[in-house]
């Protein structure tokens, strides 16, 4: 069976592990911890990160920052994971869905200034596949209203959009470190903080509502509640797990970006011939080479693709079922045709293996079931 995922091990990941746990610190904020934390505030250009224990923590600390209250509106993009609405859901926003562009698949920013009302608190737009949204014209139409943008950067860590990494438009970014993506824990994220000044509430909050960091510095001589927050710190053992991981980020890539663009090659004839839309990556958009997927000509299709490919044992996977549609999107008023070009790319959206691990022979596998398909 060729998986649809297989997350990389790389070397040290067990050699970091023992060390973490010999070191006696096995709790948050350790030793491994901030060599995860300054490697990736490097990488970014950011003034500071935190680690939290996954994307969707990430992005419930970012509600808890905005202190996004009951009757708050936030615009996100239906095409994504339930984390990225849910997070300010829990504090009593509504989520407004805005559609998706039918090229790149992120939110449509031609969209958002008619869904902006005065209680919109935040946008936030999600790069899908690690393809840069159109930051530019979204960045500009926060500032013009006084909205706040939280970049769900879960699938983009190491692109950039315009020469400028992703996770460092929106004051607030987050990153997971689930198995599925590029550089993983097991289940992991960053916070991003990229205005200064949300740096000393964001450690607060991260440290369940108190001035512990400034403790640990020796800033303060005892630590005390100061703020509302919550348990947001990972073990160090799994820093130690993700430092193994960062440090070998160019294989990874690297690896990655050879089996993303060999498929872009081999099935790009197949895919003209069989009314198939391989993935669109803007020339200014520097992508992570996190996904690959296929836009099937009809629901019909992908369906028999994922038999097809099954009877060859290829494990090829859909993605995101529209938000608006969903039992909790009903409940804020989603509809059927509300975000169409969403609820069209849902249906039709395949994604094929690509892993760190995957061998040449694997990909040819893939390559030639898929070319072997034929349209029912
Ligand atoms: C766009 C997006 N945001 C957030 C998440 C949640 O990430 P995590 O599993 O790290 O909480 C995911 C999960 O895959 C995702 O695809």
């Amino acid at each position: 069976m060729i998986h649809f995922n297989q997350p990389a091990i790389v070397g040290k990941e067990l050699h970091y592990i023992s060390q973490a746990i010999l070191s006696r610190h096995a709790s948050g904020n350790g030793p491994f911890s901030q060599r995860c934390q300054a490697l990736i505030a490097r990488m970014l250009g950011a003034p500071s990160v935190l680690l939290t224990t996954s994307c969707t923590d990430a992005l419930e600390m970012t509600a808890l920052l905005l202190d996004i209250e009951p009757g708050d509106e936030v615009i996100v993009p239906s095409f994504t994971f339930v984390s990225t609405p849910n997070a300010f859901v829990l504090h009593g926003a509504k989520p407004v869905f805005v559609d998706i562009r039918p090229d790149t698949l992120n939110m449509d920013e031609t969209r958002l200034e008619a869904l902006i009302t005065p209680r919109t608190r935040a946008i936030v737009p999600v790069h899908y596949a690690g393809v840069g949204c159109e930051m530019d014209v979204i960045v500009d139409i926060a500032a013009r209203h006084g909205i706040g943008v939280v970049e769900d950067n879960a699938h983009g860590f190491c692109g950039a959009y315009r020469g400028k990494p992703l996770g460092t438009f929106g004051a607030l970014a987050t990153l997971s470190f689930h198995e599925t993506k590029n550089f993983t824990c097991g289940e992991g994220g960053v916070l991003v903080i990229n205005d200064e000044r949300d740096s000393g509430r964001a450690e607060i909050i991260w440290e369940k509502g108190t001035n512990r960091s400034r403790f640990v510095r020796g800033q303060v001589d005892k630590y005390t509640w100061v703020d509302v927050g919550s348990s947001h710190l990972p073990s160090d053992i799994l820093a130690a797990f993700l430092l193994a991981q960062l440090e070998s980020r160019e294989s990874i890539q690297s690896r990655r970006r050879e089996i993303w663009e060999r498929y872009y090659r081999d099935l790009e004839a197949w895919a003209g011939s069989a009314d198939v839309r391989l993935p669109v990556v803007p020339a200014y958009c520097e992508q992570s080479f996190h996904l690959f997927y296929l836009l099937m000509p009809s629901a019909e299709s992908r369906k028999a693709l994922i038999r097809h490919l099954r009877a060859s044992d290829i494990h090829a996977v859909f993605h995101y079922l529209p938000l608006h549609l969903s039992p909790m999107g009903l409940r804020y008023g989603g509809s059927h045709g509300q975000c169409p070009v969403t609820e069209s790319v849902s249906d039709r959206l395949l994604r094929l293996p690509l892993f760190f691990d995957m061998m040449e022979q694997e990909q040819d596998r893939v390559v030639e079931a898929l070319r072997g398909f034929r349209l029912p």
